[in-house]
């Protein structure tokens, strides 16, 4: 498992295994939009402030997710145990 804090409402969620960070965030009342929820379409994309994603989508480029940036909230998780997000 690792940790998801939102910047912008300063509130955290713990990501289980075999939980996508989408799921933890609705749990804690936070929708985030999805569309083909397979890393794919990018819908879910947001901006990444701190922590070490783990990229599962195949939106990104290569060199996009080497700069490490930005995440696909719909199926990709973290390195790191925590994950500051831009929401
Ligand atoms: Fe399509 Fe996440 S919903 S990439």
């Amino acid at each position: 498992s690792f940790d998801v804090e939102l910047a912008q409402s300063g509130q955290t969620v713990t990501v289980a295994e075999g939980q996508s960070i989408v799921e933890a965030l609705a749990e804690i009342g936070v929708r985030i939009e999805v569309s083909c929820e397979q890393g794919i379409c990018g819908t879910c994309l947001c901006d990444v402030l701190e922590g070490e994603p783990d990229h599962r989508d195949s939106f990104l480029t290569d060199e996009e997710k080497a700069d490490g940036d930005q995440i696909t909230l719909c199926c990709s998780r973290a390195k790191s145990s925590k994950l500051v997000l831009d929401l």
